[in-house]
């Protein structure tokens, strides 16, 4: 397509499916390498092979700290450097007809993947940035993270608290020259939806009707794609977005508006 990221080398986390895997895609289109870190090594790497020259797979759990360490040291050790840094993987919330049902370790493991992997992403990225010129670190929030609703409480909880976290992160490490933004999709049907009913007797048709529900609260009418999520991942990670930090970008269909 362009050139908008040449010489530039991005991490994407949750990169072997869905937006993650679209925006490895936009991220290579735009002339970046790419690594993709992903929890899932038979996907990340099948992914990876198609892609080709320019993308690489390491297995990571953005919860734990030590795997994203290394993750970074690998990927300045494998391109020799690192500009962009998409924290983008994230967990559902097992949908559950009444919060008084969710369950403690759903509200743990939602807070460790979406919430503490953002913080560990952007710490560990912004390391290396700060000693090599700064760079730019995207997070993937919600619509869920903004607006207020009934279900998946926990899940709202930890994508708000992506939102406040990436603009005091955007404050406090401005003067590395880093830059950090956030994007809240919606309604973007991937993998994700299925795995939110994946607990359910019937999760097919919950499926469908999750997926039927989505489409029923968006203003514009037409489906959202994962690329529509990775072109403003392409803006945030490129110069073209060089005066903006501590912003949450909707993309949406106008659910939020
Ligand atoms: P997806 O399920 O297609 O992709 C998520 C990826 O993250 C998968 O490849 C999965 O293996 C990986 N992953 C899960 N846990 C991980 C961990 N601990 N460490 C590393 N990788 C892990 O889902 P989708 O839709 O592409 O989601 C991407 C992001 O977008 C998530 O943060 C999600 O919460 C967010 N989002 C998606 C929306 C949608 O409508 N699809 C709406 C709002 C936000």
């Amino acid at each position: 397509m362009g050139n908008e990221l040449s010489g530039k080398v991005a991490i994407v986390t949750g990169g072997a499916s869905g937006i993650g895997r679209a925006s490895v895609e936009r991220f290579l289109e735009e002339g970046a390498q790419v690594v993709i870190a992903d929890i899932n090594r038979e996907l990340g790497s099948t992914v990876a092979a198609a892609l080709g020259s320019g993308v690489e797979f390491k297995q990571t759990d953005v919860s734990a700290s030590g795997e994203v360490a290394d993750l970074v040291a690998f990927t300045v050790a494998r391109f020799g450097g690192l500009h962009i840094m998409f924290n983008n993987a994230g967990i559902p919330t097992a949908m559950r007809a009444n919060f008084l049902d969710d369950e403690l370790a759903d509200f743990h493991r939602i807070m460790e993947v979406d919430l503490l992997g953002v913080m560990l992403g952007t710490q560990h990225a912004a390391r290396h940035m700060a000693e090599n010129g700064g760079g730019s670190i995207i997070n993937t929030t919600s619509i869920g993270g903004i607006r207020a609703g009934t279900g998946e409480l926990s899940y709202r909880a930890a994508k708000a608290g992506v939102i406040h976290f990436t603009k005091c992160a955007a404050i406090d490490l401005a003067h590395h020259g880093i830059r950090v933004n956030s994007i809240a999709p919606g309604a973007i049907v991937t993998s994700i939806v299925s795995t939110a009913t994946a607990h359910l007797p019937d999760s097919a048709e919950a499926t469908r009707r999750l997926r039927e529900a989505m489409k029923s609260i968006r203003p514009l009418q037409q489906d959202g794609t994962a690329t529509d999520i990775a072109n403003a991942a392409v803006y945030y990670a490129s110069d073209r977005s060089s005066y903006v930090t501590g912003t949450v970008l909707p993309v949406d269909g106008g659910i939020v508006a």
